[in-house]
């Protein structure tokens, strides 16, 4: 198993790939998008993908997290058309980070794992997180943290991917943990987490489709075969997650019909933890 850092430095070593630096140029951007009918370049499909995801720009005075926020072009959107909201981006990777910085100078960023981050309790409206749960160590954990990191009625998006074959990827970019099969697994942890009824949308020929079959027409010789192992065999779903962390009333009664307190007792609480721990630009 990698460490956090051995895992940020492979991962920006595969961002580098030359492979890699043609099909997203210099976008800041690292998804394979939502082609659309009108789609037909790839930093446009990115940007449908974080628009969907997003649901909307944030409104002034909300906070928003971006878990694995890749080099910022997410953010950089997100803050760009709400210059009174707050936007944070974390990264394991401190490459990356230093690279978000300088996309998107409105929003701050931070070097932190997104399964165990250091910062506040319910101090979020919505956490986003594009194409990058699965790397988590692990997604379990990451929607338990998302969940407290959440306010009451705050809101989950992301895009996820469930692998039939995740070993064509790569072993160390999947925890064995994360590799659930079926969308009722995957409601069934976000109701674990502690999250209300979850929407999951499965939008594979919309996104990882199109995305292996462009990548597919255009590759020569032995890359041709990687993008057909990709687009054939390695995933089962590539889903569209929505849901709410309920309401405090809803938590409370949920906390004490589990624990047996009353509302408002010790159960109901959270550690405080400070937002300094981590390294803010
Ligand atoms: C496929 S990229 C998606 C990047 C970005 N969301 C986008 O749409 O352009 C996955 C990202 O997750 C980050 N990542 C992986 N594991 C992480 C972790 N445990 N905590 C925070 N970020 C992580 C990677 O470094 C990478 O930036």
């Amino acid at each position: 198993m990698l460490t956090a850092g051995e895992f940020a430095r492979s991962y920006d070593r595969f961002m580098l790939d030359a492979r890699m630096q043609q099909v997203y140029a210099s976008s800041g951007y690292f998804n394979v998008g939502y082609w659309g009918a009108e789609i037909a370049e790839q930093p446009e499909a990115c940007g449908e993908l974080v628009r969907r995801v997003a649901g909307r720009r944030p409104r002034a005075g909300e906070r928003w997290l971006d878990a694995g926020c890749g080099t910022g072009a997410p953010a950089h959107w997100l803050q760009d058309g709400a210059p009174e909201a707050s936007v944070i981006g974390i990264n394991l990777s401190e490459r990356q980070i230093d690279e978000a910085r300088r996309r998107a100078p409105g929003a701050r960023f931070a070097v932190m794992d997104a399964a165990r981050t250091a910062l506040r309790p319910e101090s979020f409206d919505t956490v986003i997180s594009i194409e990058a749960a699965f790397h988590f160590r692990t997604r379990a954990e990451f929607l338990g943290e998302a969940c407290r990191l959440l306010r009451p009625g705050g809101r989950l998006r992301m895009a996820d991917i469930l692998f039939a074959e995740a070993g064509h990827l790569g072993e160390w970019m999947t925890p064995e943990e994360n590799r659930i099969r079926t969308m009722e697994e995957y409601a069934a942890e976000l109701t674990a987490a502690g999250f209300g009824p979850p929407r999951l949308r499965d939008v594979t020929a919309w996104s990882w489709t199109p995305f292996c079959k462009r990548q597919h027409a255009m590759a020569g010789g032995r890359e041709r075969e990687f993008w057909r192992r990709m687009l054939t065999d390695t995933v089962r779903h590539y889903l569209l997650v929505e849901a709410e962390k309920p309401a405090a009333s809803q938590a409370a009664a949920k906390a004490t019909a589990e624990e047996g307190r009353w509302p408002g007792s010790a159960a109901t609480q959270l550690p405080s933890t400070e937002e300094s721990a981590g390294r803010w630009g």
